[in-house]
């Protein structure tokens, strides 16, 4: 049994990291455990979630396991869940109720909890009162551990918990069962050490570690091999890439040599404001695959508040470095997160939130109420804003950003633009969809047999969110 200290997970450490390339085994007894029986992943959060979630699936699928859709009929359920703000851990103690009603029917179902969430020592204990029922939980830094955590499970039949607040090495040969055949998420970093005041991260996730480019390019090349065509480079704060390195190679570096691969379309997420060096700007308008995209999260657009959030940024150098970004890179779109609502935001702060998206005009933005997490410093600063105002504010801002998201896309009528054609429309099922090179939907009228491809699409209808189009030619 280990339970996560939050004392710990605030902890950062000089010892080195170490790059492990045998640490995930499966032992053969093991191997076999999952024949026959299915499993069902739900994964919250965000890619590099996602991207977690993959990884067990393939876990899982050592075992001898079979993905089912239906967590009703599953033999094994797990949630990998995210703590970033509270909704999000409402809808995962909401599951629960369904997973507690499923075990009380099936007995034999073995259920349990991974992710940011588990990485908190408010939920474990909360878990060890009031949720008897699940039968292991495991955190962030140890999913290469599944196999031993369900064994010992299935043999002692008591609860597991397994959660280890310091972060470990860099494990470099955990299995993947990747979503798609066309675009895959490859994890540059882990963790972050930018301790945002607001944020729950830097706390389940670890210190930062990226991995040796060396690894990230033999990733790369391989999906290249495979067919794939596009990559999302992943961490929180990707601009940050190498600098925990010895060696002198960061985050320009590597897009650069990414793009050389020649996989047609290089993305990368999460851009801190602070790290966005000219020289990757440099390298993002020289390459043709790497994708004029840019997420460049803003929280807020008061300087005052930014620095009670702990961004190191104003919102004079935001600007600054947006506008480099939207001459430098031809027709860049740019998106943001918004948090509104954050301990003391007066009126005029939030003034200035919608002053900044005024001027910029992003083409899509995430807006969120502030949501004070346990142990952070933000939530024990002094709030004398209501919850009322902060709705309020949440809805003002959604409107400006909604008319900027359908001013942004009416610029594409009649546009041929490429699109990567990557399943079936979820609205149409006689319709394809994917993303234009800028990151927007597109709902296409096109062929089956062009699925996985890069299309020219000519659009035909905008909406806020989305477009239609149809297929011009290869
Ligand atoms: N690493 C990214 C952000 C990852 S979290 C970055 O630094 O930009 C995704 C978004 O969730 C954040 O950009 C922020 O807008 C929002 N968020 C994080 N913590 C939050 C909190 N406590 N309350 C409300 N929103 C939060
Ligand atoms: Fe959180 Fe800030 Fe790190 Fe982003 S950079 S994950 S907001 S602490
Ligand atoms: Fe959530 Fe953890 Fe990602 S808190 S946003 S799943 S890093």
């Amino acid at each position: 049994m280990q339970i996560p200290n939050l004392l710990e997970a605030k902890k950062r450490s000089n010892q080195e990291v170490f790059v492990k390339t045998n640490e995930y085994i499966v032992k053969e007894d093991l191997k076999k455990l999952g024949l026959g029986k299915t499993y069902f992943v739900k994964t919250y959060g965000c890619q590099m979630n996602e991207h977690d979630g993959e990884n067990i699936k393939a876990i899982l699928e050592d075992m001898s396991f079979t993905e089912i859709d239906d967590m009703e009929k599953a033999d094994i359920i797990l949630l990998n869940t995210c703590a970033i703000r509270e909704n999000a851990h409402n809808k995962v103690f909401g599951y629960l109720g369904r997973v507690k009603h499923l075990k009380e029917e099936r007995p034999d179902v073995i259920a349990g909890l991974c992710g940011c969430m588990a990485q908190e020592e408010v939920v474990v204990h909360e878990i060890m009162q009031k949720h008897q029922y699940l039968d292991f939980v495991f955190g962030t830094h140890n999913i290469h551990e599944l196999p031993s955590i369900l064994n010992n499970v299935i043999e002692t039949k008591s609860q597991q918990i397994q959660v280890y607040s310091k972060e470990g090495d860099i494990i470099e040969n955990i299995p993947v069962k990747r979503a798609s055949k066309y675009k895959a998420w490859v994890n540059i970093m882990y963790g972050c050490d930018k301790f945002c005041t607001y944020c729950i991260v830097p706390y389940t996730r670890g210190k930062q570690r990226s991995r040796k480019h060396e690894d990230i390019l033999a990733e790369v090349n391989c999906l290249v091999k495979n067919g794939y065509q596009e990559v999302t480079l992943l961490g929180q704060n990707v601009n940050a890439y190498g600098k925990d390195l010895k060696e002198d190679y960061k985050m320009e570096n590597l897009l650069e040599d990414v793009a050389k691969t020649g996989i047609k379309r290089v993305r990368f997420v999460t851009s801190h404001p602070w790290d966005f060096t000219d020289e990757m700007i440099d390298v993002i308008a020289r390459y043709h695959n790497i994708m004029p995209y840019i997420h460049l999260p803003l929280q807020s657009g008061s300087s005052r508040i930014l620095k009670l959030m702990g961004r190191k940024y104003s919102k004079e150098s935001y600007l600054a470095l947006a506008h480099k970004i939207k001459e430098k890179i031809p027709n860049c779109s740019l998106t943001t997160d918004i948090i509104v609502g954050f301990p003391g935001e007066t009126e005029q702060d939030f003034q200035e939130t919608l002053s900044v998206v005024n001027e910029l005009k992003y083409d899509s933005a995430f807006t969120f109420i502030f949501s004070p997490r346990v142990g952070t410093p933000a939530a024990s600063m002094e709030d004398n804003v209501s919850l009322e105002t902060k709705e309020e504010r949440l809805q003002r801002l959604n409107q400006l950003v909604n008319q900027y998201a359908l001013e942004a896309n009416q610029k594409y009528q009649d546009q041929i633009v490429p699109v990567l054609l990557e399943d079936v429309s979820e609205k149409n099922e006689t319709m394809l969809m994917g993303y234009t090179d800028t990151m927007k939907l597109v709902n296409v009228k096109a062929d089956l047999q062009y699925l996985g491809s890069i299309v020219n699409v000519k659009i035909t209808d905008i909406k806020t969110w989305s477009m239609d189009g149809e297929m011009v030619d290869k």
